[in-house]
C-alpha cells in the first residue's frame, strides 16, 4: 500500500501532524508540503491523504488549487481529508470551504486535527492576530488551540483496515 499526503503548513502544526499519520500507516508513506515543494506525480500511489492550516477561515489557496486542477485524478483514488485549525468547533463549516462537495463526498475519512498557536515563529502580523484571538477566547471562557492527538490516530486506522 502507498500513500501520499499532500499539505500546507505555515508554522509547523500541519506538519507534525502529516509526520505523525505518516509513521502510523501500514506501507510507503511519503509527504510533500505543496506550499513550498514541487507537486509529485501520484499516479503510483493507492491512497492520498489532503490537508491544511485555517487562517481566517480559510485553507490555504494552493491547497484548494490542486483539489480542483486535479479532481477527476482525485476521484479515482481512496482519498482522506483533514484539517488543522484551533476552533474545531467550526470543522464543519471549514470543511466544506475547504475542499470541493465531490471529494468531501468521495473521501474515506475528514478529521479535525486541533491546532497550536506557535507564537514564537510568526510573523508580526500574525502575532496580533493570535493576541486579538486569544483575548475573545479569553472572555467567552475559551481554552486556547489544542492538538487532537486521537483524530490523527482515527484517520491512520481507516486508511490501514481499507488496506487492498
Ligand atoms: C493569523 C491566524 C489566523 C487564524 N485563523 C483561524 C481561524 O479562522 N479559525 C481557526 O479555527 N483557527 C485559526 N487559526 C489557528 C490555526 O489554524 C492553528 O494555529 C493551526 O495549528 C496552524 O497550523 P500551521 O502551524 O500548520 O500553519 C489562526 C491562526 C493564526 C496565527
Amino acid at each position: 500500500m502507498k500513500t501520499i499526503i499532500i499539505y500546507c503548513s505555515k508554522y509547523g502544526y500541519t506538519e507534525a501532524c502529516v509526520k505523525s499519520i505518516a509513521d502510523k500507516l501500514d506501507g510507503d508513506a511519503s509527504f510533500v508540503n505543496i506550499c513550498n515543494e514541487k507537486i509529485p506525480h501520484i499516479d503510483e500511489f493507492d491512497n492520498i491523504i489532503i490537508g491544511g492550516s485555517i487562517y481566517m477561515g480559510q485553507i490555504q489557496k494552493k491547497i484548494k488549487l490542486y483539489c480542483s486542477e486535479n479532481m477527476e485524478m482525485l476521484l479515482t483514488k481512496r482519498l482522506a481529508l483533514f484539517l488543522c485549525c484551533g476552533l474545531p468547533e467550526n470543522f464543519m463549516k471549514y470543511v466544506k470551504t475547504a475542499f470541493p462537495e465531490e471529494l468531501l463526498t468521495k473521501a474515506v475519512a475528514k478529521e479535525c486535527f486541533g491546532g497550536e498557536l506557535r507564537t514564537g515563529k510568526m510573523n508580526l502580523t500574525d502575532k496580533m492576530i493570535t493576541g486579538l484571538m486569544k483575548k475573545a477566547a479569553d472572555k467567552e471562557g475559551k481554552s486556547e488551540p489544542m492538538p487532537i492527538p486521537g483524530n490523527i490516530k482515527k484517520l491512520a486506522e481507516i486508511i490501514n483496515s481499507q488496506r487492498k
